[in-house]
């Protein structure tokens, strides 16, 4: 009997030859990572916020095209930006939602019935963990300690955090996003962004 491989091989995206590069960076984006080098004493120092930029502005999602763009831009190897973006949970290397919900399972949170939330969550949008909603609405993620143990359970969406969660409380919350823009995944990668920059410099980007 032949067996199941324990391991799937899953296509890796390839990255653009250097001729099919197509640069999206706004002017906006061009600006605000301009100003970013100057906060690093090399480009390759700034490889955080540069991806923070390009989730932005890819639309919540690191493509191979966006990693290929930071890395044109901050003259590096697209292996190397690669191996950042891949390393860290909140680069989005494969589609998301417009809201990823990231509820905490870590132990504060579990004994608070984290677990309860997220099955709350899995039969109210009709996914299961790590999915996303048929119209792209919402995506469902578990995540480590949110640092905010002492209003257990606890869930990030986008820009905010939700406390002392309920399922009642769920039920408000999906649907007062449904009807929202706000707190969305594109609405944490500029909020990321901004974090970085001066208010002067966050103006002069403005108004590129
Ligand atoms: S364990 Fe959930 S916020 Fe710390």
């Amino acid at each position: 009997m032949q067996q199941e491989p324990i391991i799937r091989i899953t296509e890796r995206p390839k990255p653009p030859r250097p001729e099919e590069l197509n640069l999206r960076f706004s002017e906006r984006a061009v600006k605000e990572l301009e100003a970013l080098l100057t906060h690093y004493p090399d480009k390759k120092s700034a490889m955080l916020p540069a991806l923070w930029i390009a989730q932005r502005e890819y639309g919540g999602q690191l493509t191979s095209d966006a990693i290929a763009e930071v890395a044109y831009r901050l003259q590096r190897s697209y292996a190397e930006v690669e191996g950042v973006a891949t390393f860290y949970t909140m680069y989005n290397k494969t589609p998301v939602g417009k809201y990823m919900l990231e509820v905490c399972t870590n132990l504060t949170c579990m004994i608070c019935g984290a677990y309860r939330i997220l099955e709350h969550l899995e039969q109210r949008l009709g996914i299961r963990l790590g999915e996303t909603t048929p119209d792209g609405m919402f995506t469902l993620a578990e995540v480590e300690c949110l640092n905010n143990c002492g209003d257990a359970p606890v869930m990030q969406v986008g820009d905010i955090y939700c406390r002392r969660l309920t399922p009642e409380a769920i039920d408000a919350l999906l649907e007062q996003l449904r009807n929202s823009d706000e707190h969305t995944v594109v609405q944490l990668a500029d909020a990321e962004v901004q974090l970085h920059l001066s208010e002067q410099e966050r103006r002069a980007a403005e108004n590129a």
